[in-house]
């Protein structure tokens, strides 16, 4: 089964994402989403790995950013299995002088086309939540997630959290729903696609959760660091 023909869970919402995708991630986290991506390339350029993956790079930033932040040059890949998404960072790359060091390929996380110890950091910014979130094919993707990282190599995530204080998250799911979801739904027009994001940003882990549940799913000395209150945080884990 191709990608193109996929029943996977959100294929369907990644596939069909309006022109205006990038903007609307800047309304809607109040552009605060731009910030956060740059703590999480950070953290990747951490030990100036050479080869960098950005699984799920969707529109190209967390790549774009690690290109731009990084005074050498490290071999940086995209992988995505949404086709759409990949125009757009292609076209965003091309643009940049940085963008020779950045290469976008189709390919879907429980299916990486690259050898076993491939990368030496794999990066993921704001779609771990989408891999793991009531995700049956979630083992799959973090076996391949663990099998194209080498050795003691680094895997960055940056992602949405749950604020440790009941007060903080009271707020926090307050503007989940009365600003993120609205504003979300109208400026694209699909209802679904921010309906998920709202559910599964909801009920998402904590990063107290979401450490426990990588050294589960076989890393290490897994650091998080929070931003916004506990709303967001960038983890490091090594294989
Ligand atoms: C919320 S977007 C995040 C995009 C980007 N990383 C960012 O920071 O804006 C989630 C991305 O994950 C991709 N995605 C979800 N599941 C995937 C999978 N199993 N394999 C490859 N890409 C996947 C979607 O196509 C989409 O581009």
């Amino acid at each position: 089964m191709t990608a193109e023909t996929s029943s996977r869970p959100l294929y369907h919402i990644f596939t069909r994402i309006p022109q205006r995708y990038d903007l609307i991630n800047h309304v809607i986290t109040l552009g605060m989403d731009t910030g956060w991506r740059s703590r999480a390339a950070q953290a990747c350029l951490e030990g100036r790995p050479n080869r960098i993956l950005d699984i799920c790079c969707g529109t190209g930033d967390l790549a774009i950013t690690i290109a731009k932040l990084a005074d050498y040059s490290p071999e940086i890949t995209g992988a995505d299995y949404s086709r759409p998404m990949l125009e757009i960072a292609t076209a965003k790359a091309k643009m940049l002088s940085q963008g020779q060091n950045i290469r976008f390929i189709h390919a879907d996380v429980g299916r990486l086309p690259f050898p076993n110890g491939s990368f030496d950091c794999i990066g993921i910014s704001f779609a771990f939540r989408n891999l793991t979130y009531k995700n049956p094919e979630t083992p799959k993707y973090l076996d391949e997630i663990l099998r194209v990282l080498r050795p003691e190599g680094r895997f960055v995530i940056v992602e949405s959290s749950q604020p440790g204080s009941a007060f903080i998250r009271f707020f926090d799911h307050l503007y989940l729903r009365c600003w993120v979801f609205p504003s979300g739904y109208l400026l694209s027009g699909n209802r679904g696609a921010y309906r998920y994001l709202l559910d599964s940003a909801l009920h998402f882990y904590s990063a107290e959760e979401t450490q426990k549940f990588l050294l589960k799913a076989g890393f290490r000395q897994i650091t998080a660091h929070r931003f916004f209150f506990g709303a967001a945080a960038v983890y490091a884990a090594l294989k």
